[in-house]
C-alpha cells in the first residue's frame, strides 16, 4: 500500500466535541451506523453476567518464573477472551489519577487551542477526530489525541500539549510505567507459550520496542443508539493497556456473535493482545475485536497505551508454534507496512489480520 496516500485527510475534519456542544439533537448522517453495527442490533448483547477475567498481578511480586497460577490465568484469558483486567499491577495510582486529570483538562481547552495541534494521517500525532482517509466513510463519535512515546527519536514534542503544564511530564512517566507493565505481561506470555521469559520481547526488537498512546474523548451523544464511539476493530500492535473511565462504561468486547460490556473496576487496567501477538503466536492467542459505545448523559475519557514491535522488523509466526496440525497462518510483514492498512481504512473489524493469511 502506498504511504503517499496518507498526506492529508480527505475532507475537512470536524471535531465531534463541537457537534455535541452545538446542541444538535440529531447526529449528522455520517455518524449513523448500518443497522447491524449499531449498539442496539438485535441479539448483539450478551448476558450481563459475563465479564472479562480479573487477574491479580500482585502474585508476581516474587518474580514471574515461579508463578504458574498467574501464567495459567493470563494464558486462559488470552485464549478465551483476548482481554483481561489487572489489579495490583504496580502502576502508581496517583499517577493514574493525574494522567486522567491532565487529559480531561486538555479536552476542556478552547477549540482554537486544540486545533493548533491538529494531526495529519501521516503520523497521526496530535489532536484528531477520524481514523482512515477514505472519503465519505462512516465516522465515529469520538475525538482523540495521539502521541508517540518510543523510540525517543521519533517523539515530537512540538505536537504535545503545553497546557496543562504538567501534561508532558505526567504522560512520559505514565508511559514508562506502562512499558514496565507490558514487559511483565510479555514475560508471562513468553512463558505460557513454552519459551524463556525474554523470548517475545526479543522478537519485538528487544530494547528497540516502540510505544504510542491514544487518549480517546467521547462527547455526550444525542442519539447513542445509532452510532459508536469507536467502531469494531482489533488493535494492530502488540499489547494494549486501556485506562478506562471507571465512572462511565463504554468498552465492549466481542464474544462469539455478541458484545460484552466491560465494567471497569476502579484502579484496574484493561489489557488486550493485538494483532502482532496473534501473528507471532500463529493464532494461539487472538487479538479480539472490541468497540466503544457512547451515551447521552455523560462524556467518557479513556487512555489506550500501545506496546508495539520495532516497526521495521519483519514479524512472522515463530517456528516452534508451526506444526503439521497448525501450519504457518501468516506471512511476514513489518509493523510499518501493517499499520498502513488501519491508517487508510480506519477501524474495520478483523479484516486486516485476516488479509495476511496469504500463504
Ligand atoms: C482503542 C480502544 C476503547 C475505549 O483506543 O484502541 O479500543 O474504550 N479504545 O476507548
Ligand atoms: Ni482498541
Amino acid at each position: 500500500m502506498d504511504s503517499s496516500l496518507l498526506h492529508d485527510w480527505p475532507e475537512p475534519v470536524v471535531s465531534v466535541q463541537s457537534i455535541a456542544e452545538s446542541g444538535a439533537t440529531l447526529i449528522p448522517n455520517k455518524y449513523v451506523k448500518l443497522a447491524a453495527d449499531r449498539p442496539t442490533a438485535p441479539g448483539s448483547s450478551a448476558g450481563r453476567e459475563l465479564s472479562i477475567p480479573i487477574i491479580d498481578l500482585g502474585k508476581l511480586a516474587g518474580g514471574v518464573v515461579d508463578c504458574r497460577a498467574v501464567i495459567r490465568a493470563i494464558s486462559d484469558a488470552c485464549r478465551d477472551w483476548g482481554f483481561f483486567q489487572v489489579v495490583n499491577h504496580g502502576v502508581d495510582m496517583e499517577l493514574v489519577k493525574a494522567v486522567l486529570e491532565v487529559w480531561r483538562e486538555f479536552f476542556k481547552l478552547p477549540m482554537e487551542e486544540k486545533k493548533k495541534l491538529a494531526n495529519s494521517p501521516r503520523t497521526y500525532e496530535g489532536y484528531g477526530s477520524r481514523l482512515g482517509v477514505e472519503k465519505d466513510s462512516s465516522l465515529d463519535w469520538g475525538d482523540y489525541f495521539f502521541l508517540h512515546l518510543l523510540p525517543h527519536c521519533i517523539k515530537n514534542f512540538d505536537k504535545w500539549p503545553t497546557v496543562p503544564g504538567a501534561c508532558r511530564e505526567i504522560t512520559e512517566e505514565y508511559g514508562r510505567q506502562m512499558v514496565n507493565l507490558c514487559e511483565t505481561v510479555m514475560k508471562v506470555l513468553s512463558m505460557s507459550l513454552g519459551f524463556n521469559v525474554g523470548f517475545l520481547k526479543e522478537k519485538f526488537g528487544g530494547e528497540e520496542i516502540e510505544a504510542c498512546m491514544r487518549v480517546n474523548y467521547y462527547p455526550k451523544c444525542p442519539q447513542p443508539e445509532l452510532t459508536l464511539g469507536l467502531s469494531a476493530h482489533s488493535d494492530p500492535g502488540g499489547l494494549t493497556v486501556l485506562l478506562a473511565d471507571d465512572r462511565v462504561p463504554g468498552l465492549q468486547v466481542r464474544k462469539g456473535n455478541a458484545w460484552v460490556t466491560v465494567n471497569p473496576i476502579p484502579g484496574a487496567l484493561i489489557i488486550n493482545v493485538g494483532d502482532q501477538i496473534q501473528v507471532l503466536s500463529n493464532a494461539t492467542y487472538k487479538s479480539v475485536e472490541h468497540r466503544a459505545v457512547v451515551n447521552e448523559a455523560e462524556e467518557r475519557l479513556s487512555i489506550a497505551f500501545f506496546y508495539n514491535p520495532k516497526s521495521d522488523l519483519p514479524l512472522e509466526p515463530v517456528k516452534e508454534l508451526i506444526t503439521q496440525e497448525r501450519p504457518q497462518l501468516y506471512r511476514a510483514m513489518t509493523f510499518n507496512e501493517y499499520r498502513l492498512y488501519i491508517r487508510k481504512k480506519g477501524p474495520s473489524g478483523k479484516t486486516q489480520v485476516e488479509s495476511l493469511k496469504a500463504m
